[in-house]
């Protein structure tokens, strides 16, 4: 099987549908590795946030890479202490300095939660938009009623809605709601945290076409027109998550793992919306 390039990784609306997760790699050159050694393997999607205290070695990964910067898609989050109008323009120069750029693709509110206000907080994130200083404005664990509130709010589009998606938590009313709104959906922890290793069904699956669990879940996420950014230190992991790209599920497959009726959510804080 050839292996698949960066003009072979399909878009959604300019976002390329599979990214690289960040979340806990917070070993400085671990991280930086990781974001340069995907840059190189083909990956043009960085998923980094404000929380994940990283952001300055996600940076350094996108400047060792020999790739431009404008042809990587690169979205953070603004944490959720920060989303008065104030708060969320100082701390997004901080990120973008951190990062070392001068805008990012996709700029998520990254809960609902705590000082988040509809009104405020998208208003600065429309001046943001407005300034050129992000190109997409995107929400992130948002329930249907905020995703809609958000549209009537913003002035700029709500590009994307990033949420736990994956076959044990399948999120279809959600997928649906977006889909109607004209929003993006961002699968965050495609591979349920490893909890995608242990299910016969995607084992089965996996053996049948001689690839890993891994491959299975986020070929499933592409046949549902969801963008997955997994997770990947290890070269290996990296270029695993990479390959599914070659991966073309038969309806049977897709049907079989439609059909895995579980609601395993595996990040839930306290200031959740659900
Ligand atoms: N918006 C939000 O609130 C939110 C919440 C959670 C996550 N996220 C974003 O979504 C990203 C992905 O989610 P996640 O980190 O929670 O979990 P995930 O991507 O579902 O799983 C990551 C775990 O799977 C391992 N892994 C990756 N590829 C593998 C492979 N091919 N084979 C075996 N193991 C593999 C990783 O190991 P190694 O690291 O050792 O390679 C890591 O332990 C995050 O990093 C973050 O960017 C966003």
């Amino acid at each position: 099987m050839t292996a698949p390039t960066s003009d072979d990784v399909p878009r959604a609306d300019g976002m390329p549908v599979l990214g690289l997760g960040t979340w806990e790699n917070t070993d400085p050159d671990a991280c930086a590795n990781a974001v340069a050694t995907a840059l190189e393997t083909g990956y043009r999607h960085v998923d980094t946030a404000q929380a994940y205290g990283n952001e300055k070695s996600v940076g350094d990964g996108l400047a060792a890479a020999d790739v431009p910067r404008d042809d990587v898609f690169l979205a953070t989050k603004v944490w959720a202490d920060d989303l008065a109008y104030d708060d969320v323009l100082e701390s997004t120069e901080e990120s973008l300095d951190a990062l070392g750029v001068d805008y990012v693709d996709l700029l998520y509110v990254h809960w609902p939660a705590r000082a988040y206000d509809p009104e405020e907080t998208l208003a600065a994130f429309d001046q943001l938009y407005d300034e050129g200083r992000i190109e997409r404005v995107g929400v992130s664990n948002f329930e249907p009623e905020q995703v809609s509130e958000a549209v009537d709010v913003a002035d700029a589009p709500i590009f994307a809605n990033q949420i736990e998606l994956h076959p044990l938590l399948q999120q279809r009313e959600l997928r649906e709601h977006c889909a109607e709104l004209g929003v993006e959906v961002v699968a965050y922890s495609p591979l349920a945290r490893g909890g995608v290793f242990d299910v016969p069904e995607l084992t089965e699956i996996a053996e049948k076409h001689g690839i890993s669990e891994a491959q299975v879940s986020l070929a499933w996420l592409r046949e549902k027109g969801v963008t997955a950014i997994p997770k990947a230190t290890s070269e290996h992991h990296i270029r695993d998550n990479w390959a599914s790209l070659s991966l073309a599920l038969d309806d049977e497959d897709v049907e079989r793992i439609d059909a895995i009726d579980r609601t395993d959510r595996r990040v839930d804080p306290d200031f959740a919306p659900w």
